[in-house]
C-alpha cells in the first residue's frame, strides 16, 4: 500500500511525513466532497422556483372604522383564543396574523379551515361558519369586516374587487401552461391533488371557488408557495382559474396507472435523496481506494 502512495510534494519523506500526506489527501477529498454538496444545495436554492413575497397593497376603501370595529368583535369571539389579543399569535397554538392580509382571511375562513377546531387536522377544507359563509349576504359582510380588521394590522395581500366570473380568464389554454409550470408539481396536472413530503397533502382543486383559488395563489397557505402579482400577473391568475374550472372532473391518468398520485414533487425528492446517497457512496469508495 505504502509503495503506491506518492505525496504531491514527491520528496522522499519519512514514514510519518507520508502518513500525514495521506491524511492531508483524505482531508482534501472530504473538503472537495463538502464543497460539492454545498454547491449542489446552493445551485438548488438558486434555481428552485422561489415563493415571492406578495406585494403588499395599500389598505383601500375597506379601511372603514365601523367595519373594522365589527371585524374586531368577530375576531374576539372566534379567533382571539388562538391568534392572540393583538393578532400576534400564541406560542404553540397559532401563528401571528399581522401582515397576512385580507386575502389570507378570506381563503382560510371561507374554506372552513379557520376557525380551526381543536380536533380538526390543519389545512382541511370544511363548511365555513354560517355567520362567515360568503354565500350569504350577512356572511359576506362579516367576512369583509373580519378581513378589514386583519388588513388594518400590517396590511398584506388583498383580493381584487372583482368577484365570481370576473375572476375567470378567457384563455384556459394559457392557464393550462401556467398551471403546469407553477401548480402541477403539487396538485397534479388536472388539479387532482397529491402527496407532498413531510405528510403534507396538496388538496384536490374541485371545490375551490374562483375567489378561493385567487386567494390561495396570493397567500400561499401552508406548504404552498405564494404567487405575487410579479410572479403571476392578475391576468395569468385568472387564466389559471379558467383552466382549473375547465378540467374539473376530468380523469387524471389517460395514459394508464397513476402511481397512486404520489406526485412528481415527492418522486423527485426520492430520486434526489437516493441519487445523493449513491453519489456520496461512490465518492467515499473512490476516496478510500486511492
Ligand atoms: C384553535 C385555534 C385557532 C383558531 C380558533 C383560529 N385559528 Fe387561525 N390558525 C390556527 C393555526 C394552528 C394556524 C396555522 C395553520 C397552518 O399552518 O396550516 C392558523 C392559521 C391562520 C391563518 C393563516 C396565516 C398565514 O400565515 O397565512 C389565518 C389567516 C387565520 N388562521 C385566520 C383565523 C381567523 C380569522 C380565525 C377566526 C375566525 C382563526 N384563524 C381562528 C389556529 C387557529
Ligand atoms: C409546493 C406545492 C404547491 C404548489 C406548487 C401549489 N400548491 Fe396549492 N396547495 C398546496 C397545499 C399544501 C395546499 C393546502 C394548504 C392548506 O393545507 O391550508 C394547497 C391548497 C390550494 C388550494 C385550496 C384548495 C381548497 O379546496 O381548499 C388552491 C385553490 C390551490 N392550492 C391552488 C394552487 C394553484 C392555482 C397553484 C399554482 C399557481 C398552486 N396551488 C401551487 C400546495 C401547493
Amino acid at each position: 500500500m505504502d509503495s503506491t502512495t506518492s505525496t504531491p510534494r514527491a520528496c522522499p519523506a519519512p514514514r510519518d511525513r507520508r502518513r500525514s500526506g495521506k491524511l492531508h489527501r483524505r482531508l482534501v477529498a472530504g473538503l472537495v466532497l463538502l464543497i460539492g454538496l454545498l454547491s449542489t444545495g446552493g445551485l438548488y436554492l438558486v434555481f428552485a422556483p422561489r415563493p415571492q413575497i406578495a406585494t403588499a397593497q395599500p389598505a383601500s376603501a375597506q379601511a372603514d372604522p365601523a367595519l373594522i370595529d365589527k371585524g374586531e368583535q368577530l375576531y374576539d369571539s372566534a379567533c382571539i383564543t388562538c391568534h392572540g389579543t393583538n393578532l400576534q399569535g400564541v406560542q404553540g397554538r397559532a401563528p401571528s396574523l399581522i401582515g397576512v392580509g385580507a386575502a389570507a382571511v378570506y381563503f382560510q375562513v371561507s374554506t372552513g379551515r379557520m376557525p380551526l377546531a381543536r380536533e380538526q387536522p390543519e389545512g382541511l377544507r370544511k363548511a365555513p361558519l354560517p355567520e362567515l359563509n360568503p354565500d350569504t349576504a350577512a356572511g359576506r359582510q362579516n367576512l369583509q369586516a373580519l378581513s378589514a380588521y386583519v388588513q388594518a394590522h400590517g396590511g398584506g395581500p388583498q383580493l381584487p374587487t372583482e368577484r365570481g366570473t370576473a375572476l375567470v380568464g378567457d384563455d384556459p389554454a394559457a392557464g393550462s401552461d401556467s398551471f403546469r409550470l407553477n401548480c402541477a408539481s403539487c396538485h397534479s396536472f388536472v388539479g387532482r391533488g397529491g402527496a407532498l413530503t413531510r405528510g403534507q397533502y396538496a388538496p384536490i382543486l374541485n371545490q375551490a371557488t374562483p375567489e378561493q383559488i385567487y386567494a390561495a395563489m396570493l397567500t400561499g397557505p401552508a406548504a404552498m408557495p405564494t404567487f405575487s402579482d410579479r410572479s403571476l400577473t392578475p391576468g395569468e391568475k385568472k387564466d389559471i382559474i379558467a383552466y382549473i374550472l375547465s378540467v374539473r372532473g376530468q380523469r387524471n391518468s389517460p395514459g394508464g396507472y397513476n402511481l397512486g398520485d404520489i406526485g412528481p414533487s415527492a418522486e423527485g425528492m426520492t430520486a434526489f435523496v437516493l441519487g445523493m446517497v449513491a453519489l456520496v457512496g461512490i465518492t467515499v469508495w473512490l476516496g478510500a481506494k486511492s
